[in-house]
């Protein structure tokens, strides 16, 4: 499918491979206890970066990635909130249903509670709490759909990786081991909450057992994926911002990272109606309306501002 915006045309890969659709899974539950007490009443993601619910976030990811189905898993308590904010969807083109983890039982507990929404499609998963922002983040997602054999996940230079999911990659870029919060990590590669799974992660994250602090880990899966050589990375360079959202300051900087690139260049980060409406998923009226509710804001001006 070809499609036209303001300045640029160029090709949207099909977001299937071999027939199957890739669908998508937003981890949005967790009791965000390093944020309390902001976290004791609300969940976190659903607290505001800069302008915009964080869950917007990696909700547009998805979106640039072109995927239709979402499933956003949430605690029984948070569900009616995020139900107000995002509906069905449908305001912005896409499907989103809702299931609940009544406990943070580990992230890879996504796949067994989403594994009726699965059936036999690929899975973009994401972490509601992880931001990207970059050049070429469309078409990175869209590579990595279109290879997908197994799993993918990606690969990310930080200075201290011991917080994270840590990737040791060979000569050739293959994976060579990867391990959970190492305490003496072998590589500065950290693993972002953002991954690609064929259908088989329902099975391998049903047959995982919980780690020493008692959790499902997505380390877990990508291990066995690992195992059965079906494991690839994508490295993330430079021209890529990831921003954790973990506590007051990482939330802080994140904000500060927002409103900077969007005072600076003019266009918002992850506004989902502009997105919808490039991705052909609304069309330039439905925009404007949507834009015509919000106008009292920055936000809502923004919108009315995009000329067709
Ligand atoms: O941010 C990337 C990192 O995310 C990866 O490098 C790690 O491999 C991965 O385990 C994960 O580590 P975190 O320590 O950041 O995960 P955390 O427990 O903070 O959970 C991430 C988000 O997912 C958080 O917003 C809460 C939510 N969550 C978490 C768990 C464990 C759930 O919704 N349910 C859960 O059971």
């Amino acid at each position: 499918m070809w499609y036209n915006t303001n300045n640029y045309s160029r090709k949207i890969y099909d977001v299937s491979q071999g027939g199957t659709a890739v669908k998508g899974i937003i981890m949005a539950g967790g009791k965000g206890t390093r944020l309390y007490p902001s976290t004791r009443a609300v969940s976190k993601q659903l607290l505001p970066i800069y302008d915009k619910p964080l869950i917007y976030y990696p909700l547009s990811v998805l979106m640039l990635a072109g995927i239709r189905d979402i499933l956003v898993i949430t605690t029984p308590h948070d569900l009616p909130l995020y139900r107000e904010l995002l509906e069905d969807g449908s305001r912005v083109g896409f499907n989103i249903e809702y299931k609940t983890q009544s406990e943070p039982n580990g992230l890879a507990q996504a796949f067994i509670i989403g594994r009726e929404f699965i059936g036999s499609d690929s899975v973009c998963f994401i972490l509601g709490d992880n931001v990207f922002y970059g050049r070429d983040l469309t078409l990175i997602l869209e590579k990595a759909m279109a290879r997908l054999d197994g799993a993918m996940i990606f690969g990310y230079p930080v200075k201290d990786p011991k917080a994270f999911g840590v990737v040791e990659i060979d000569e050739n870029k293959k994976a060579v081991s990867i391990v959970e919060k190492p305490e003496h990590p072998v590589s500065d590669l950290a693993v972002p909450g953002l991954y690609f799974y064929d259908s088989s992660v329902v099975d391998i994250a049903a047959e995982i057992k919980p780690s020493a602090r008692g959790e499902l880990e997505i380390t877990a899966v990508n291990s066995r994926y690992l195992e059965l050589g079906k494991l690839d990375v994508t490295l993330l360079g430079r021209g890529m911002a990831w921003l954790d959202t973990g506590t007051p300051d990482a939330m802080l900087k994140a904000a500060q990272f927002i409103k900077a690139v969007q005072d600076m260049q003019g266009f918002y980060i992850s506004c989902i109606e502009e997105i919808a409406w490039r991705r052909g998923l609304i069309t330039y009226e439905q925009m404007m309306r949507l834009g015509e509710s919000l106008k009292n804001t920055d936000y809502g001006k923004y919108i009315l501002s995009l000329s067709e």
